[in-house]
């Protein structure tokens, strides 16, 4: 595996290259980003993959100082994989020389709702580098995993809207033995905090469970699916049934009427914000 760190190196490395698989990610890589490498090998070929922390993608209050930055060993273990042909890992100079003053904006519908109320100009920010992450690689596929599932969807939305002449594939969830989703930030979980996690699974799964069994009350679902996890000390950001091909909420009749949903969820365990989904 080549690392490079500027686009003019990975420019020259990829070179004449028609078939790139490409995985953006922002490092600290576990075993749910390796399974997106296995998939973009499945589909393409050379696999290249880009580990950069956007800064813009942060709100003020969040996380960016102390995401978990680990090279050297994501490294290691894209080497042990074999899967990935280039690892790009430009730093903040590179990727921005100069303030980003261009940026992609989602439309409201999809870009201000879920995530996005939460977590104003998130979705700006992820757009911004992932066209620009694009332009750089030029792939014709790329993989993400739907546990960012709004993120999925807003990135597709993209291509299509720009034309752009990369394909998105979905990766399923990867998750621990328990349920819990694979996450970078589940590492700032204490030791109780983990043990508690896997209740957000477990209680999508249970509103799955009644909708499935002919439940047509999403609100009333949503209020207890977030009474629960508050009753056990989280603090919810939103649990929320919504149609899967474009988020939106639906009516009862489509709920009864077996229009595909899913149920999408946000909370915070101490400092810790996590987020999961499940599909109907
Ligand atoms: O999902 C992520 O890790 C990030 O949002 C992405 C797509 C790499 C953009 O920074």
């Amino acid at each position: 595996m080549k690392v490079v760190h500027t686009i003019q190196e990975l420019r020259d490395q990829l070179r004449g290259q028609l078939r790139i698989a490409f995985v953006p990610t922002m490092g600290n890589l576990h075993d749910a980003h390796l399974a997106l490498m296995a998939m973009a090998h499945q589909h393409g070929d050379p696999v290249v993959a880009s580990i950069f922390v956007n800064r813009l993608q942060f709100g003020p209050n969040e996380d960016f100082d102390k995401y978990p930055r680990t090279l050297q060993e994501d490294i290691d273990k894209l080497q042990r994989q074999n899967k990935v042909y280039v690892l790009f890992a430009p730093n903040e100079s590179e990727m921005y020389p100069e303030p980003q003053e261009f940026r992609v904006s989602p439309p409201h519908d999809l870009g201000d709702i879920l995530e996005g109320e939460f977590r104003p100009g998130f979705f700006v920010g992820v757009t911004t580098v992932v066209l620009k992450l694009f332009s750089c690689v030029q792939p014709r596929v790329a993989v993400f995993g739907k546990k960012d599932y709004q993120q999925l969807m807003i990135v597709r939305n993209m291509c299509r809207q720009f034309a752009l002449p990369t394909e998105i594939i979905p990766h399923e969830t990867v998750r621990d033995t328990d349920g819990l989703a694979l996450s970078s930030r589940n590492r700032y979980l204490s030791e109780v905090e983990r043990r508690e996690a896997p209740r957000l699974y477990r209680v999508l799964n249970e509103v799955r469970a009644r909708l499935r069994a002919g439940e047509t009350d999403a609100a009333k679902l949503e209020h207890d699916a977030q009474r629960e996890l508050a009753a056990a000390g989280w603090k919810v950001d939103y649990v929320s049934v919504r149609r899967q091909r474009d988020l939106r909420v639906p009516a009862r009749e489509e709920v009864a009427g077996g229009e595909p949903l899913v149920v999408l969820a946000a909370a915070k365990l101490g400092a810790t914000r996590l987020i999961d989904n499940l599909e109907i």
